[in-house]
């Protein structure tokens, strides 16, 4: 489990974890801190497992090994061992203290793994990343979650160029050192694993507040980064305020230490980083303010702060024994972020927003051959592993266990599971079993979810009996095989329902049981197939399945489009009323597609004219209504998938619904918008934004040249930045004549911040069509890209490959060819992103069948290269299905 086998392609088994043999009680480490070089002495104290004979064997990537000394003696070149990552070590008893120094290269540490340099030589700072196995490139050290050790960390650095120095845990000292260097003393009381270590060091501004937590303890909470970036630092520290006093209040969990430190960086492989005490952000989720961040940018940034400040329990305080239990951490703390958010914004908008992430970015992973459990039983590269399944379905996994206990009995469980393993690396069988001993109820079914990949599919059918008035709904669920699982079992799905008559009011629901007369029920399909007759029923009513989106599941009912126009109507279920929608738009899409049940495009274009009318309706919600499913949405539905079709297809179906609405209302309700809708950050003036690009939007497919030319003002005029880029979005796409001027006008105000920047890059990434490519290669030649920033590697590559289907599946093959190349060269500086990259070719599979050929040798391409990383290879690999 803990070496790693000198084999690149063996897997680590969820089966063979064994405890470990020897753990660290206490980690001194040291740091004199360069950019090209920097010294680590580490001294673990260590303690063996009496039960266990192994010998110490400690993790260490490319360590540059300076001395060695085992309880104060050097050792002898013949009492150690170092190769393929492993340091092993003889004479080692229990109470031994190992110190060993080492020598790192940041400045040269282009996977942004380990200590790094973010920013210039000149002008950057140092910083550290170490989950999942980060530790190993900083000291030798059993790197794996289940070895809690408490940390002192003292850092030593030129005092001009580096004059902050942070590390975890709370500050113990500080000064000169005499020869123009200074040093600082961290000590952490809280055991932690190695991949919450974290330190800092260079010239960075702060902003500060004090807070007090609920149980009386003063913190200094302190945000960082680079020059006048700190400006942009305000509302993450009132993020990061409102987070905390939720916790306190949602969970009755405090801040333990004195102070909470928050770090920007523009070099981050991935979002944030919960490291104990120290915190470091990826700058897109720490920094916003209204002439650079888009309205859905502040909400990011809200969401993420709350999210890595959540990990201080669910995380940090309760730790993952094995890396199999990353959902443990993730998934409870994405749905805890998630609670955070609906809390502060709109529940029903929230829920809209995570249902659609789900299933454009889970719902086509567990359809593909890269589908896994939410714990997996087996991995080659951990980091591969941080995907939407284990954050976004393990949310929804937390989801229908709290559904199913209720708050107040969430509440109870999730007290009884922190007071248990406080201080402790648990695994799911710890949370199930402590949530479902607080409530009597044995939620050990719900593991089946855990270990089971595939999205299980509901089919729902209703006969009604006039002669017994009774409604009998059938309902039958199934998981399709996925790689290396082909049985499934049937899951506990929790159906949240209820059922309307025909003049769109809720009829109480007679089962036979206690809850009889109720008019929303949650009833647990368990079984392969299950019916359920309602009683008492005087019409054939239309059932809404699955409120709330209460299990993650594809639900299939056959409603005829005039049901869904009832339920888009009255539903009173927020979500659901959008699903209904949805449904109705897909049915619209597959009658323009292939002709059939044309009377779907009327029933929708008809009920969302009368909502747009409505002046009832929230502005955001409608703009989420007039939104048909994204085109990774429609591609989930078809077998044969032709990106082109889909694109122009979802487009037309935008034109209908145009023409049905009117230019005339368009242009109206698009100035009315302009007009009203503030600047603020308010709902209010978010959803106005909000409404005004989606209309902009459709006015554009019917009088593109009056849409286009209030763009190219907006664009101009525009106070914030969700304004500006959405109109500079419609001018890029509609391949407008103003926007080249409106782009060159972007960049000269925005050139000089590399959030607005990407944005910059992604706009024009995401121009559908043919043409794509040559942009992205003229976008990849602009001196202002570079394959070794995550960001803008993500905005370009990523916004093309990811998002822009009819851009990036040319028939011709020459988009995955030219991206292959790209991921080689991206592989051989980041392995981490250029694997993550690569997941865009996941859906291959059901292309058709001119591009599945395509696709599949430009990924046989990149697999047959001998020089992939771990990361890359398993990916490509996995992907071909070998
Ligand atoms: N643990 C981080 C989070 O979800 C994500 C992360 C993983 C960051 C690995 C860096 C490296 O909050
Ligand atoms: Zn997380």
């Amino acid at each position: 489990m803990n070496a790693r086998p000198d084999n690149a392609a063996s897997s680590i088994l969820l089966s063979q974890y064994r405890p470990p043999a020897w753990r660290v009680e206490s980690v001194e480490l040291e740091f004199d801190l360069g950019i090209d070089r920097t010294e680590v002495l580490s001294r673990l104290t260590l303690r063996r497992d009496p039960s266990q004979q192994a010998p110490l064997r400690l993790d260490g990537e490319e360590l540059e090994l300076l001395s060695i000394a085992l309880d104060g003696k050097a050792l002898a070149t013949s009492a150690y061992r170092y190769a393929d990552g492993v340091l092993e070590v003889e004479g080692v008893t229990d109470g031994s203290v190992l110190e060993t120094r080492v020598a790192l290269d940041p400045a040269n540490n282009t996977a942004l793994e380990g200590l790094y340099l973010s920013g210039t030589r000149e002008a950057g700072f140092l910083l550290t990343q170490c989950e999942a196995e980060g530790f190993r490139h900083i000291a030798f050290f059993p790197d794996r979650p289940d070895v809690l050790a408490s940390y002192t960390v003292t850092l030593r650095a030129d005092r001009t160029r580096f004059p902050v120095l942070l590390a975890g845990g709370n500050p113990d000292g500080s000064g000169d050192t005499g020869d123009g260097r200074h040093w600082a003393r961290f000590v952490d009381p809280h055991p932690k694993p190695s991949y919450l270590f974290a330190l800092v060091a260079g010239q960075l501004e702060k902003i500060e507040r004090d807070y007090i937590t609920a149980d009386g303890r003063p913190v200094k909470l302190v945000i960082w980064a680079e020059g006048d970036a700190i400006d942009r630092c305000h509302y993450a520290m009132d993020a990061l305020e409102r987070s905390m006093r939720w916790d306190e209040q949602a969970y009755g969990r405090n801040y333990d230490l004195d102070v909470f430190h928050v770090v920007a960086t523009h070099d981050f492989n991935m979002g944030a980083m919960e490291n104990k005490g120290l915190n470091i952000f990826n700058a897109k989720y720490l920094l916003a303010d209204p002439d650079t961040a888009t309205d859905d940018e502040y909400r990011a940034v809200e969401a993420v702060v709350a999210h890595e400040y959540f990990h201080n329990w669910s995380g940090n305080r309760v730790t993952c024994r094995d890396w199999f239990q990353l959902s443990l951490k993730e998934g409870l703390t994405v749905f805890r972020e998630q609670q955070f958010s609906a809390d502060m914004n709109s529940p029903a908008l929230k829920r809209i927003e995570d249902v659609s992430l789900l299933r454009r970015a889970q719902f086509p992973e567990d359809a593909g051959p890269l589908a896994h459990p939410v714990r997996p039983a087996q991995y080659q590269e951990i980091n591969n592993f941080y995907t939407a399944t284990v954050y976004e379905k393990g949310s929804e996994l937390v989801r229908m266990v709290a559904g199913k206990l209720g708050r107040e009995g969430f509440r109870r469980g999730m007290d009884l599971y922190f007071e248990r393993n406080d201080g402790r690396a648990a695994t799911l069988e710890d949370f199930l079993g402590a949530l479902g001993e607080a409530n009597a109820v044995d939620l050990m079914p719900y593991l089946a979810w855990y270990g089971q990949a595939g999205t299980p599919r509901i089919k729902a059918s209703g006969q009604y009996d006039d002669a017994k008035r009774c409604y009998t709904l059938r309902l039958t669920q199934r998981t399709a095989p996925t790689p290396g699982q082909a049985e499934k079992a049937a899951l506990p799905i929790p159906i949240k329902l209820a059922l309307f008559d025909a003049d769109g009011g809720m009829l109480p629901l007679h089962l036979g049981d206690a809850e009889d007369g109720a008019t929303e029920r949650v009833i647990v399909l368990d079984r392969a197939e299950q019916s359920l007759v309602f009683a008492q029923v005087d019409a054939e009513p239309v059932p809404s399945l699955l409120r709330g989106f209460s299990a993650p599941t594809i639900l299939e009912f056959d409603y005829s489009p005039q049901q869904l126009a009832l339920l888009l109507r009255h539903d009173a279920d927020g979500f659901n009323r959008w699903e209904a929608g949805q449904q109705l738009a897909a049915q619209a899409y597959d009658a323009l597609r292939d002709g059939s049940r044309t009377q779907a495009v009327q029933a929708w274009c008809d009920a969302l004219a009368a909502l747009f009318a409505d002046g009832d309706i929230d502005d955001a919600l409608l703009a989420d209504l007039l939104t048909p499913p994204s085109e990774i949405e429609l591609a989930e539905r078809e077998q044969e998938v032709d990106p082109v079709r889909i694109h122009d297809t979802r487009r037309a179906l935008q034109g209908v619904l145009a023409e049905h609405i009117g230019a005339e209302a368009l242009a109206v309700r698009y100035r009315t918008l302009m007009t009203q809708a503030g600047d603020g950050l308010d709902a209010a003036s978010q959803a106005g934004r909000r409404l005004k690009q989606c209309v902009l939007e459709l006015w554009e497919r019917v009088d593109s040249a009056s849409a286009q030319a209030a763009a190219a003002m907006q664009c101009a005029q525009a106070r914030t930045m969700t304004d500006r880029l959405a109109a500079l979005a419609l001018l890029v796409h509609s391949e407008s004549a103003e926007a080249t001027t409106a782009l060159a006008q972007f960049r000269t105000r925005h050139g000089n911040d590399p959030l607005a920047m990407d944005k910059w890059f992604a706009v024009q990434a995401m121009v559908p069509g043919e043409g794509a490519l040559a942009r992205v290669k003229g976008l990849a030649a602009d001196p202002a890209f570079t394959l070794k920033n995550p960001n803008r590697v993500r905005a370009l590559l990523g916004g093309w490959a990811r998002s822009n289907l009819s851009g990036f599946h040319r028939a011709d093959g020459a988009g995955y060819r030219y991206l292959a190349d790209r991921l080689r060269e991206l592989d051989a500086l980041n392995p981490q992103v250029a694997a993550r990259l690569a997941t865009v070719f996941n859906g291959w599979r059901r292309l058709e069948q001119g591009r599945r050929e395509q696709a599949r040798a430009a990924i046989a391409s990149l697999a047959s290269e001998s020089t992939l990383s771990r990361n890359l290879g398993e990916i490509v690999r996995s992907m071909l299905g070998d």
